[in-house]
């Protein structure tokens, strides 16, 4: 494919070299020589500058569940978009939502929206640190979410910093201030002894545990049953928030990772499939826990703006994919993906079997 099928691309970096550092705004689509453009989509097919045809395998980072351009959603962002795209006020669109978000996870009471997952994850522990009054907060080893500082610690520790059950926390980016690394105590994934004894030594410090019940950069495993449920258990003996950052994992089910798993967490994280193709994250949770952003005595004990926050466009674009990705269609997606495996499968194992017929030139 490079260069030739691509030169727009190719002139289009070049360009993006000079007002772009790398010719990039986000880190994850940086691909060397040069990225693919993407010039439209429908469905799930992208066609890039140059005309080429893609099947977009990526939908923007799992964002996109209904793939692109999807006519309902089209329909529902513009028809939004002439009313008006932002408010300095509330509007019907953020209640809608919340509502069908409580409605569908177990756990949930009340949403608080934000602008991205990253957003949602730094408010929601910040709020775990509000409700608890304690500084520390907990993450697995190699779990990715997003770039707050706190929550990014340990992502990607080299061998030397996996220790035996107690690994140690390390730096993501340059310039992550030491006190940082000293309040986030990283716990090792899907080992039980490792985390619960780390969670019991740090108890009376730790605000919470945020944990991905399928870590996408640690390779997607799942995570054990009895493993959320005994960080379920150390979280309230020692007093402390269990957070699901369901970020992506509540793509999984109509009632997210934690109705599949049966686990009923304190806090859970949202965005990216909620805003129907548009900027989102949220913050959800028991009622008590949210009271923390509750501004009606007065300044709350964790106050949170965004001027883009619940923007009637997001609002109105994510309840129409919410109302499209119902029980039928999570049916059809789990035989899609199950067909795929199952083809997969078999497609490997014709691979191996060929493997070496081909080795040898008489394939
Ligand atoms: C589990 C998880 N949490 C948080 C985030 C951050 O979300 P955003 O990219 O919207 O900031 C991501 C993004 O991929 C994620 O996968």
């Amino acid at each position: 494919m490079y260069p030739d099928m691509t030169s727009k691309s190719k002139a289009l970096y070049d360009r993006a070299l000079t007002s772009l550092p790398g010719g990039n705004t986000r880190t994850t689509v940086f691909m060397k020589p040069y990225p693919i453009y993407a010039a439209r989509g429908a469905g799930c097919r992208v066609w890039d500058v140059d005309g080429n045809e893609l099947i977009d395998c990526i939908n923007n980072f799992t964002s996109l569940i209904h793939g692109h351009a999807h006519p309902v959603l089209v329909e529902a962002a513009t028809r939004q978009l002439a009313l008006g795209s932002a408010f300095g006020t509330p509007t019907e669109s953020e209640i809608d939502l919340a509502e069908l978000l409580a409605a569908r996870l177990p756990s949930v009471d009340q949403v608080r929206f934000a602008n991205s997952g990253t957003e949602a994850v730094m408010m929601a522990l910040k709020a775990a640190r509000a409700f608890t009054g304690r500084p520390k907060i907990a993450k697995c080893e190699g779990a990715y979410h997003g770039s707050y500082d706190y929550a990014e610690v340990s992502l990607d520790p080299n061998p030397a910093d996996w220790g035996s059950n107690a690994p140690v926390s390390v730096a993501y980016a340059k310039g992550t201030p030491d006190k940082v690394l000293a309040d986030v105590v990283t716990i090792p994934f899907n080992d039980i002894d490792g985390a619960v004894s780390l969670i019991r030594e740090h108890g009376r410090d730790l605000a919470c545990v945020l944990v991905d019940p399928m870590p996408n950069r640690a390779g997607l495993v799942p995570a054990d049953k009895a493993y959320l449920e005994a960080l379920r258990q150390a979280t309230r003996e020692v007093g402390a928030l269990l957070i699901f950052d369901e970020v992506i994992s509540f793509r999984l089910g109509h009632h997210g990772a934690q109705g599949l798993w049966g686990i009923d967490p304190d806090l859970t994280t949202l965005g990216k499939i909620i805003g129907g193709g548009f900027p989102v994250g949220a913050i959800a949770g028991k009622r008590e826990v949210m009271a923390v952003f509750d501004p009606r005595h007065g300044k709350p004990a964790l106050p949170h703006g965004g001027t883009f926050s619940a923007n009637p466009v997001t609002m109105r674009a994510g309840l129409a994919a919410m109302e499209l990705l119902d029980q039928n269609a999570f049916a059809r997606l789990d035989a899609i993906g199950e067909e795929v495996q199952r083809a997969s499968t078999r497609h490997s194992a014709a691979m191996v079997c060929r493997a070496p017929r081909s080795v040898l030139g008489r394939s």
